[in-house]
Order: C-alpha cells, then structure tokens, then sequence
C-alpha cells in the first residue's frame, strides 16, 4: 500500500478521480440531471475513490472519498421528483418566459394552469392551438382580486384529487428604465403593483392549496432585484420586495412542508423589452410629468438616448430561454430545489461581485460593464 502511494499509478487515479469529479460537478451544475444518471455518475467516482484508496493508503484514499461523497452527495440533491400528474399554475403566459414555460411544462406532462392577462389574446390562442387537453387557460390579471379569486375557484374544481403542486409568480412589468429621478411617480407605483402586490396575492390565494400537496412557490424576481443597477430603480426596488418575501416565506413556510424559490435571471428575448411604440408612449408620459429644470439639467440630448438605449438591450439579451426553463423545472422538482436561482449571462457573477466586494468596486465594475 504505502509503496502505491508514491507510484505513479496511484498518482493516477488520485488524478483522474478529481477530474472526473470536477467534470460531474460541471455538468450537474449546468443542466438538472434525470435521477438514473445520479446513480451512474455517482457509482463511478465512488468506485474510483475506492480504487485510489487502495492504490494511496489511509491518508490520500480517506481525502479522495470525502470528495467523491461529497459529490454524490450534492448530485442527489439534483434528482427530480417524477412529474406524474402534478399541476402548476404560471402566471403571466401571454408572452416570454411564462409562455414558453406553459409549453415547457405541457410537453414534460404536467397538468398546466397558464394565467393569461388576456384570454382572447395572440398568446393564449397560441397556447390553446399548441398545447394539450391538459392545459387549461385562465384569465388573471394579477392585480385583480376577482380574477384571483375565480382562478382560484377555477383550480380547485380541477384539481381537488390531485392538489396543486405549483405556483409560478411570472407575470411581471419593466416599466421606462431610466434614471430614479426622472422616472414619474406612478411608474413606482405600477411596477409595486404587479411585480410585488400582485405575486403576493396569487401567493397567498393559492397556498391553502400548496399546503395539502407540500408543493413549491416560484417567484419570477430578476437580477435587478439582487443588486443595484443604473435606471432600474422602480423594477429593481418592486423586484427586491419581491425577492425578501420569498426569502421570509421560505423559512416560515418550511414547517409546512412548501419549498421557496426565487429566480433571479439576467438578460432573455421577451416581451419585455418591449415595443418601439410602447417606447414611444413611455418616453412621452416620463417627458410631461418632468419639470422644466430637471429637464434643463439633464439635457434634450441625454433624454432622447435613453429610448435609443433601450432599443439596443435586446442585443445585449440571449435569445435562449432554457437556462431560465430549466432552473424552474429544478426549482419545482428537485428534492432539495434550491432557494435562489441565476440563469443567464453574469448573474451569478455580478451577485457575487455585489455581496463580496467592497460597494466602490461593485459600482466601478457595473459602470464599466455598462459603457461596455
Ligand atoms: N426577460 C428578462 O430578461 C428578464 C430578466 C429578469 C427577470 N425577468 C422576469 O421574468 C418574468 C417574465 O418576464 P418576461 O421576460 O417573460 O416578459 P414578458 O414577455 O413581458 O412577460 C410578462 C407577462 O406578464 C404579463 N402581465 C403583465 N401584467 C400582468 C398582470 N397585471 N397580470 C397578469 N399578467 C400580467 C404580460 O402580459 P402582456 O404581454 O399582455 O402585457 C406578459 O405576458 C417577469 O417577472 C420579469 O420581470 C425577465
Ligand atoms: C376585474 O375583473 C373583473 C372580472 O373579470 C372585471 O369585471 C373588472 O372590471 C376588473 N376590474 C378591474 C379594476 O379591472
Ligand atoms: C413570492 O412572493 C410573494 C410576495 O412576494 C410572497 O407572498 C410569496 O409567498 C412569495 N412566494 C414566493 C413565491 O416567494
């Protein structure tokens, strides 16, 4: 044994075990794994572990089978519940990311509640032509205490065998990014009631109902919502409640058995970054309500860019929605989803220059990704 542990061979293993390792952790992080393949990926650094303990002795084999534990460990962590004849509702379906989650979820064979702001409208007639007899539209505007309660009423008659196992908080708005002080009144004041009354609502409607199946709250946040950024200060600050509600649901609804997940995605192709008209519309509401020394100050120039910038963001957003996809589906189906998700381009990166690093890099850093 000693004589193997400084050979070559048992150099080896050590060497390949921690690739291997670091390889598995690598994929399991990128793309939530079916449950058959856990077992596959953990037998095999497991075996190897074993194989280099024999080949290292006592002090190398005992590091190199913690490791591989530990990595088993955390992909089982990554096993999914089997999707069966769960139910779950998304709201906001019309367009985005709802819309292509009420798919996502159809063809996977979830029975699917799409809330759609308008059920005569191109989205749900798309949802209604595409996806199966078991997806079932319902019309909920989220800041409408009626239509909350008919979709709820709706829900139940539908699934009073079975429960509802999810609630997808995705109906949300971005409003006229532009700067804190030039931003009207009620624009502050519409994002709140969307993006944090709403969800708060449909929460608390339908947690009787997560709470018989012990099932899984997802609210829709945003990267903005985690950390500061220049000229999102409404749907930041909307998104943030949104965010420390989650938070606070998640350790008091543990005892009752619900998971808390709260996505924090960068930039996607959506409807949200909306329309040149809508743009058009914005800009004009933001122009009226300012007074004439603010607009003095800031200039005629630099108030006309702020449109021309927003309609260079899609650019900048991936056209690719399964990063956000498939955080949802982990967040509704892991065993142990976690409590915050960061699809996309630098969300993860950014959150982590914002809670490790001293403020003045933080904001350095977002001014030169910005001029970027
Ligand atoms: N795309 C991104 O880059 C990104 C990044 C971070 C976070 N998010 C978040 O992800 C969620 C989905 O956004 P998305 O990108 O998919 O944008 P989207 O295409 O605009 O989708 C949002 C959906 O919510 C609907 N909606 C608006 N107000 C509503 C209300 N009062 N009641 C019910 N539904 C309402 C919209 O309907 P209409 O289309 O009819 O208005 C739309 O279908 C949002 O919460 C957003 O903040 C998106
Ligand atoms: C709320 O929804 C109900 C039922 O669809 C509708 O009659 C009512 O006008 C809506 N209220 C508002 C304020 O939009
Ligand atoms: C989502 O947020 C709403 C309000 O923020 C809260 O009531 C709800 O419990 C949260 N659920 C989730 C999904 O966090």
């Amino acid at each position: 044994m000693d004589a193997l542990a400084s050979s070559p061979l048992g150099w080896l293993c050590a060497g390949v075990a921690a690739l291997f390792g670091v390889a598995v952790l690598w994929v399991a992080k990128r793309s939530p794994v079916e449950k058959v393949e856990v077992l596959v990926w953990s037998l095999l650094p497991a075996s190897l572990g074993l194989l280099c303990a024999a080949a290292l002795g006592a002090g190398g084999g005992l590091v190199v089978c913690a490791i591989t534990l530990l990595s088993s460990v955390y992909l089982g962590g990554r096993a999914l519940l089997p999707v069966g004849d769960r139910a779950v509702l998304i709201t906001g379906s019309d367009t985005g990311i709802g819309h292509a989650l009420a798919k996502y979820l159809d063809d996977l064979g979830f029975v699917v509640f799409a809330g759609v702001l308008n059920k005569d409208g191109p989205g749900a007639e798309e949802l209604r032509r595409t996806c199966s007899q078991r997806l079932s539209l319902l019309q909920l505007d989220i800041t409408n205490a009626t239509q909350i309660k008919e979709a709820y009423l709706k829900v139940l008659e539908k699934v009073q065998n079975t429960g509802l196992w999810g609630v997808v908080n995705n109906a949300g708005i971005l409003g006229f990014p532009a700067d804190s002080e030039l931003l009207p009144m009620s624009m502050y004041r519409q994002c709140m009631e969307v993006n944090f009354f709403g969800a708060v609502a449909v929460s608390k409607a339908f947690l009787p109902l997560l709470r018989k199946s012990q099932g899984r709250l997802v609210n829709m946040s945003s990267m903005a919502g985690g950390i500061p950024l220049p000229r999102y200060a409404a749907y930041g600050a909307s998104k943030a409640a949104l965010s420390m509600f989650s938070g606070v649901m998640r350790q008091e609804l543990s005892k009752w058995g619900i998971k808390v997940a709260v996505i924090h995605p960068s930039g996607f192709q959506t409807g949200i970054q909306g329309t040149s008209d809508l743009w058009d519309k914005q800009e004009k509401e933001l122009m009226e309500n300012l007074p004439a020394d603010t607009r003095e100050d800031y200039g005629e120039e630099y108030l006309l860019g702020l449109k021309s910038y927003l309609l260079h963001v899609p650019m900048y957003c991936d056209a690719d929605l399964s990063p956000v996809l498939s955080a949802i589906l982990h967040a509704l189906l892991a065993k142990r989803p976690h409590g915050l998700y960061t699809p996309g381009k630098g969300a993860y990166m950014t959150l982590c220059i914002f809670c490790y690093f001293p403020l003045w890099f933080y904001d350095f850093f977002i001014r030169k990704m910005l001029m970027s």
